[in-house]
């Protein structure tokens, strides 16, 4: 028999959506359907263990490990300043060491002017150490607000060009270092524990953009409010995210103020009734994905029983770890015209867009993200001569 396919859900959307409460809520009714479940916040401000109510005593005892909330459920807000240490200690160490060091510290600074967000390379790190490590089935991340988020997602892509960076500057460190380190005893170079640990470092890594782009184990969901502000923030990430090839599969409108009350409250109709017509606005964009509608509680949402009631909410009767949409971000196509790359990037500008090829790759850059797509072997020779926006699609025709 096949073994259920593990799962990982991240949540997204900008601040205050209720990222926080309904990512908790996910977790909640996943694990009382008996899937061991995990539930991970990057948020310092500890909002995660309010939804849960959970005392300061106890999150302080957990020092950023996982609190249990019962059988089948553990929280985790990470702390980054730990983490840090735990996964990248001996490479920030030196590297720190060789940036205070007189003479190099220009070139390495230079060379290292990108160095990746920690927060988002140790939500990757647990990502995939939760996946590959642990028999969570489960594994549930309330992201930072939308602008971290790109920058998360778009971490595989950046670090694989940082490590190679950070092995060229290594190298020329090596270079002008080994004749002269006798002499000068200033030049920190790597010891041991240093290879071991960027080694380490990367080994946990592996894999992990492989896993963010499978579909059918992670899915990414966007918690929206009926406001236009908040609608822009969504269908902006919603094109990034289909750039880098993840998976959304299904929008969360939360905090819509039932209908009765708008009809009670005069001074705030004009307002009340403007969420209904960005409602149909979220509809109409986000269209096939489903759109699941949640009402202001009108009351504070805390603890346990809030949560339950959230849940309900968004998944009436539903397993919440179901993989509720799925679409080929991009995709090949052999057409009259020739061959054509079909990326879904709705409501991208075009002025933002820059396309190009690399070896074997063709790099879609839009503002100051960019992704990848590996060609496959028939075609990589060819290179995208032109491009169009179509039904939602920007389709690049290679020759
Ligand atoms: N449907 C809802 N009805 C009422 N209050 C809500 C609802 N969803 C979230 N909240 C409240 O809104 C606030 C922000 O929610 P939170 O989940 O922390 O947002 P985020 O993580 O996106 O910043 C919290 O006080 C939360 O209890
Ligand atoms: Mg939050």
């Amino acid at each position: 028999m096949e073994t259920q396919q593990k799962r990982i859900i991240l949540f997204s959307g900008k601040g205050g959506v209720g990222k926080t409460t309904v990512a908790a809520a996910t977790g909640l009714k996943s694990s009382e359907l008996g899937k061991k479940t995990i539930v991970l916040s990057l948020d310092p401000a500890h909002s995660l263990a309010d939804s849960f109510d959970i005392d300061e005593e106890t999150r302080l005892s957990a020092k950023g490990l996982p609190i249990k909330i019962n059988d089948n459920l553990y929280i985790q807000e990470l702390d980054i300043q730990e983490e840090l240490e735990r996964w990248w200690g001996e490479v920030a160490r030196f590297l720190e060491l060789l940036f205070n060091t007189t003479g190099l510290s220009d070139l390495v600074s230079q060379e290292l002017a990108i160095l990746p967000g920690m927060e988002e390379v140790t939500g990757l790190l647990y990502i995939n150490h939760y996946y590959r490590k642990s028999d969570f089935e489960v594994i549930i991340l309330d992201l930072p607000p939308t602008g971290e988020t790109l920058r998360f997602i778009s971490m595989p892509t950046i670090l694989k060009w940082y490590m190679k960076k950070i092995f060229r500057v290594e190298r020329t460190i090596m270079k002008i270092a080994r004749p002269i380190a006798g002499r000068m005893t200033d030049v920190p170079l790597p010891d041991e524990s240093y290879y071991k640990s960027l080694e380490t470092f990367y080994e946990n890594l592996k894999g992990v953009d492989e896993i963010l782009i499978d579909p059918d184990i992670t899915s990414i969901r966007l918690v929206t409010n009926p406001e236009k502000m908040v609608l822009r923030e969504s269908i902006r990430a919603y094109t990034y995210f289909n750039l880098f090839g993840i998976n959304v599969d299904a929008v969360i409108v939360n905090k819509i103020f039932p209908k009765e009350v708008i009809q009670s409250c005069p001074s705030l109709k004009g307002w009340l009734e403007s969420q209904y017509k960005y409602l149909e606005e979220i509809e109409a964009y986000f269209k096939p994905k489903p759109i699941f509608k949640v009402p202001h509680a009108q009351r504070e949402l805390v603890g346990i029983e809030g949560l339950k009631w959230v849940a309900e909410k968004v998944y009436p009767n539903t397993d919440p770890t179901k993989v509720f949409h799925k679409e080929q971000p991009y995709q090949f196509e052999q057409t009259e015209e020739g061959y054509l790359l079909k990326v879904k990037l709705p409501y991208a500008e075009k002025k933002y867009l820059d396309l190009y090829k690399v070896g074997e790759e063709i790099v879609i850059r839009l503002g100051n993200v960019k992704t990848h797509i590996m060609l496959p072997k028939k075609l990589k020779n060819k290179e995208p001569v032109s491009a169009r926006w179509e039904e939602g699609y920007l389709k690049i025709l290679l020759a």
